[in-house]
């Protein structure tokens, strides 16, 4: 799977929904979520993302290691909804997201 990382967090360009072919990318209240069972693992999310949030999973910046789990986290009770766009916007987040101070871009 691919993982969102913490430049997302407050930013939510958006651009890498446009690009998924199978419509896994869920947003959650301050960043988005990439649903780990629905990923084809594309790659055409990752190259998007003008900050550079999205990385394969093996590829995930140490520092931001936590936000492997996080992807699955935060579908924990959402299951597999099958499709970002019919489920619309969760006012929910996970940590490490959930805890951190407001991010500027
Ligand atoms: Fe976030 Fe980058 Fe997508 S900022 S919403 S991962 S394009
Ligand atoms: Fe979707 Fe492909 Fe990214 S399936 S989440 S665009 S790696």
């Amino acid at each position: 799977t691919y993982v969102i990382a913490e430049p997302c967090v407050d930013l939510l360009d958006k651009a890498c929904i446009e690009e998924c072919p199978v419509d896994c990318i869920y947003e959650g209240g301050r960043m988005m979520y990439i649903h780990p069972d629905e990923c084809v693992d594309c790659g055409a999310c990752e190259p998007v993302c003008p900050v550079e949030a999205i990385y394969y999973e093996d590829d995930v910046p140490e520092q931001w290691a936590a936000y492997t789990k996080a992807n699955a986290d935060f579908f924990a009770e959402l299951g597999s909804p099958g499709g970002a766009s019919k489920v619309g916007k969760i006012e929910k987040d996970v940590e490490p997201a959930a805890s951190l101070p407001p991010q500027s871009h």
